[in-house]
């Protein structure tokens, strides 16, 4: 759920789905006005089909819910979500801020038209390099991770005599409920300055010469369906003092099948700013969306290679961890429809299966799916965040091309890799 938005896109399908999104006469997925098996047929399979317009709409959920609330505010686009140049392109248009986590991101982020002074360069072991390249790009704001990443930033800053703005990002002991790998706010966590070395490290970055302290950053963890550990790293981060800017990072989780109802970003954005209003005296606010930004924006079509059943019912599609690695990493839930016969409900669970030599490239498990059989276009709804992100070549698997749609119009943005692809950084 979007929560309230002027002009929001409505979906006749679940809430999982891109805002447009309909089933058409023949009973077809319809995404943007474009037909899936025509794209499908198109531009084969597997593919990333993006609705430009539910992107739109999500940036301005986010853009006018923060702008309407007293403070200063800017909303930075995660990257690592989806560092595709056309969504930092459409992202930077729609009025954003960016930010980056690597030098690559960052290159990413400059080629989609982010202005570098609105770009905030995050890494818990940043190189010297890309301190360096983030500094002469011009970068706004570094984000301070460790003493040691702290005495580099100033190093690197005083061999190119500047000033470099700095946050220092904070791991405030507050736990919300989602899956450890992406949990970061623990006490013991790779990220951030531990509530206890805050204080050192803010002496530190404020009596440097070539470093300038603007505030501090926190970013509990991802895929968060509950507010509340939000409003407790506010109240952690208060303890720090005063700052003129805080970060409070990214997070908001969003459903990835049916029955998931997470916070409405309206409602996410209340929780914060009321948070932000009552316990810091802060002259600008900054949050880092990712994840609820980009995920529902986008779904995957795959076709159905084979069949099989043995104690399960086995779909064989042709692709999986290769193009979504997070059931693999995560157990991250997935739903699948048969984009060909939309309006089908039932059917017996089978299971999703990769195209993978791993017996874990399962895609979804317990699915039901009526009669599938191979030639059939699948749809896997919610892949925006960190599919394209984190998509890989496992065995020698072609990565999918990313299409964008919008008015009946698709658009490829990224080409799908070919098998010379696969070797061109042969030397
Ligand atoms: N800010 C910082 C400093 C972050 O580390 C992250 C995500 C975000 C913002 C954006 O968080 P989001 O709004 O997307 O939750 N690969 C994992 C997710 C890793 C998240 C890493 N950091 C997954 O597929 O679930």
């Amino acid at each position: 759920m979007i929560g309230a938005m002027p002009n929001a896109l409505s979906t006749t399908l679940s809430h999982v789905y891109p805002l447009g999104s309909a089933i058409n006469a023949a009973g077809h997925l319809e995404l943007g006005g474009c037909d899936t098996l025509e794209l499908a047929k198109q531009f084969g399979t597997p593919a990333y089909i993006v609705s430009e317009d539910d992107l739109r709409a999500r940036a301005r959920a986010f853009m006018d819910g923060i702008r309407t609330r007293s403070l200063a505010a800017d909303v930075l686009f995660a990257s690592k979500a989806f560092p595709c140049t056309a969504v930092y392109r459409l992202l930077a248009e729609e009025g954003l801020a960016c930010d980056v986590a690597s030098g690559g991101e960052l290159a990413l982020a400059l080629k989609g038209g982010f202005d570098p002074k609105r770009v905030y360069f995050h890494g818990n072991a940043k190189s010297l390099a890309e301190l360096r390249f983030a500094m002469q790009a011009g970068v706004g704001h570094i984000v301070l991770d460790s003493l040691d990443d702290l005495t580099r930033t100033e190093q690197t800053a005083a061999e190119l005599d500047l000033t470099q703005e700095v946050l220092l990002r904070i791991t405030p002991d507050v736990r919300g409920d989602t899956h450890a790998a992406i949990s970061t706010g623990q006490a013991d966590s790779k990220f951030g300055f531990g509530m206890a070395e805050a204080p050192q490290a803010i002496d530190q970055a404020a009596a440097s010469e070539h470093l300038k302290l603007v505030g501090l950053h926190c970013h509990i963890g991802s895929q968060l369906l509950q507010l509340e550990p939000f409003q407790r790293a506010v109240t952690e981060l208060a303890k720090l003092g005063e700052f003129d800017v805080y970060n409070l990072g990214g997070g908001l989780g969003v459903a990835y099948t049916e029955g998931q109802e997470p916070p409405s970003i309206a409602d996410y954005l209340a929780t914060l700013l009321d948070a932000a209003n009552k316990e810091l005296n802060a002259r600008k606010i900054l949050i880092e969306p990712g994840r609820a930004l980009v995920a529902n924006s986008t779904v995957t079509l795959y076709e159905v290679q084979t069949v099989k059943h043995n104690v399960s019912t086995w779909v064989g599609v042709d692709g999986g961890m290769s193009d979504n690695l997070r059931p693999m990493l995560y157990d991250a839930p997935y739903e699948v429809a048969n984009a060909g016969r939309m309006n089908e409900t039932g059917g017996e669970p089978v299971i999703l299966a990769g195209k993978h030599c791993e017996s874990g490239d399962v895609i979804a498990r317990d699915v039901p799916l009526d009669d599938p059989q191979p030639g059939d276009i699948l749809v896997t709804p919610a892949t925006g965040a960190y599919g394209y992100a984190m998509a890989n070549n496992y065995n020698g698997v072609p990565r999918p091309p990313v299409i964008f749609v919008s008015g009946g119009n698709p658009r490829v943005v990224v080409r799908r890799e070919t098998y010379d692809d696969l070797s061109a950084r042969d030397v």
